[in-house]
This record gives structure tokens, sequence and C-alpha cells, in this order.
């Protein structure tokens, strides 16, 4: 354990304008104590302030993108412990990033869901293993698991889960639409960069705007959604790279985006 809090649990990488955070925790197959979640979310805020990154992939170890929160961590805390430290509360500033988040799960993503989901597109190994077994140990979710699955997959799936522990495997979460695409686990890096580096070399504003007017949907009604759209898609008329998107289009060749 000491070993473990004398070094980082996180390895950031810069891949062209994207950038690759990969959660190094081996020994506890990933699982987010506090180090971890503040490793991430510092890690992860200090990107979304760079300019010069557009997109930020999260990924794991082949055997588990994060076996769940740490239970070792929490198993001897009291109520008072856990709302006091406001437990996990750090974790919803991943979901608050202006920068689109990509997360690469192979194996176990126990609790891991919940990260996965605090990310903007979920990519997956056909070795993933979804899950909140959290009921398991006499809990229940605490990052998001209940909100953000039911939102993901439905009522029907999301109780199951909740209520069970029972896993999905990856071609199940991509039914189920958890994941936008399964692919084979020794390309899965390879595609989450390829995507990151495909967002991050579209215009940054008009990524941003994508992204907020999508998590919008979640949060409002219909109507108000498509107006926040609306409001965003006349903003972007006032970026530069609105005029070089058309122009590059017009004059058949590619753009050249400044992110401006
Ligand atoms: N917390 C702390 N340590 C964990 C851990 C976790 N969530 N998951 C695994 N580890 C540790 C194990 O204790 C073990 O350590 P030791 O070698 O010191 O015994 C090491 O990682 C390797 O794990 P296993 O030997 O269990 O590996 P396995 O291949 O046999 O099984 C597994 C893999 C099925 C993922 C199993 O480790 C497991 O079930 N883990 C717990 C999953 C879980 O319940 N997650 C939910 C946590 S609660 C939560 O997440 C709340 C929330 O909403 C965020």
């Amino acid at each position: 354990e000491e070993f473990e809090e004398a070094r980082t649990t996180i390895r950031v990488e810069r891949v062209g304008r994207a950038a690759l955070i990969t959660l190094d925790r081996p020994r506890a197959l990933n699982a987010l104590n506090l180090q971890v979640m503040n490793e991430v979310v510092a890690a992860t805020e200090a990107l979304d302030r760079d300019p010069e990154c557009g997109c930020v992939v999260i990924t794991g170890s082949a055997k588990a993108f994060a076996a769940g929160a740490d239970i070792k961590e929490m198993r001897s805390r009291d109520y008072l412990d856990m709302y006091l430290a406001d437990w996990f509360a750090a974790w919803d500033r991943l979901g608050q990033l202006r920068t689109p988040t990509v997360a690469a799960v192979a194996g176990y993503a126990l609790g891991g869901c919940e990260l996965a989901m605090l990310c903007d597109v979920l990519l997956a190994a056909d070795t993933a293993v979804f899950g909140q077994p959290e009921i398991t140990l006499g809990v229940i979710p605490g990052i998001g698991g209940s909100q953000g699955l039911t939102r993901a997959v439905g009522k029907a799936k999301a109780m199951e889960m909740c209520l069970t522990g029972r896993t999905m495997d990856a071609a199940e979460a991509e039914r189920a639409g958890l994941v936008s695409r399964v692919v084979p686990a020794d390309e899965l890096l390879g595609e989450a960069l390829a995507v990151a580096e495909t967002v991050a070399g579209m215009s940054l504003p008009a990524v941003m705007m994508a992204k907020e007017a999508v998590a919008r949907a979640f949060e409002t009604t219909l109507a108000e959604g498509v107006r926040f759209e609306r409001r965003l898609f006349h903003a972007v008329f006032a970026t530069a790279d609105q005029k070089e998107g058309m122009a590059a289009f017009v004059e058949k060749r590619p753009p050249a985006f400044r992110h401006r």
C-alpha cells in the first residue's frame, strides 16, 4: 500500500492534439481509490485548459478498465466519513469538462462502468464486461451509475443490473446502446486514438458546442434542447473555422481549422 501511495496511478501522454490517460494501478485492477480520482480529475482538468488538446482518451489495462471503487479503502468508513468528505463528488467534474473524452474499455468495467459513462464516446474491446456489482457488497452505485445506466440503456436493463449485479458483455452493451462500437481487443487503443485525433482535428469551438448540445439532451425538454442547439448553431457562425470549413468544401480542399 505504501508503494501504491508513493507512485502516480495514471500515465498521461500526448498524441498529436489528443491525449491518452492510462489508469495504472495493476495490483488492484485499477480500482478507483481517492488517489486515482484526484489524479484523473486533475489531469483531465489540466488538459481541458490546454487549447492544444482537443480530445482525451481514458483507458485501463487489457484485464481491467477499472474494477470499481476501492472496496478496501471504503470498508471501514461510516456515514459521516462519507458525507463530510463528499465521497466521489470530484468525479462529477469529469462530466463537466468541455473537451470531449473517449473511454476505451477492455476487460472489467465494474464501477468502472460509471467512469466510462462519464466520458462522451464509449468504445469497447470484445473482452469488455460492464456491470454495477455494488449491490453484491451491500451498497449501491455512487458515481452516478443508477442515473447514467438508466439513461444509456433504459430502465429494464438498468434495474436488472443494479438489483442483481448481472454483467453485460461487449456485444450486449453495443446492442443496448451503452457503447458506440465494439472492436477486437488488440485494435481498441488504435481505434480510440483515431477517434480522438479525428475529434481533435475538428474546430475546437464547434466540437465544444456539439458536445454541449448533445449533453443538454439529458438535462432538459426537447423544445428547450432544440432552442439551445439553435442558439449554438447561430453562434458558431462567429468563428473563423466556420468560414474556413465552408470555404474548403466549396474549393474542394481539406479545411485548415485554427480552432477559433
Ligand atoms: N477494490 C479494491 N481492491 C480490488 C477491487 C476493488 N474494487 N477489485 C479488485 N481488487 C483487488 C483484489 O482485492 C485483489 O487484490 P489482492 O491481490 O490483494 O487480493 C486484486 O485486485 C486482484 O483481484 P482478484 O484477485 O479479485 O482478481 P480476479 O481476476 O479473481 O477477479 C474481479 C476480478 C471479478 C474484477 C474481482 O476483482 C471483483 O469482483 N472486484 C470487485 C468488483 C466490485 O465489486 N466493484 C464495485 C466496487 S463498489 C463501487 O464501485 C461503488 C461505486 O458506485 C463506485
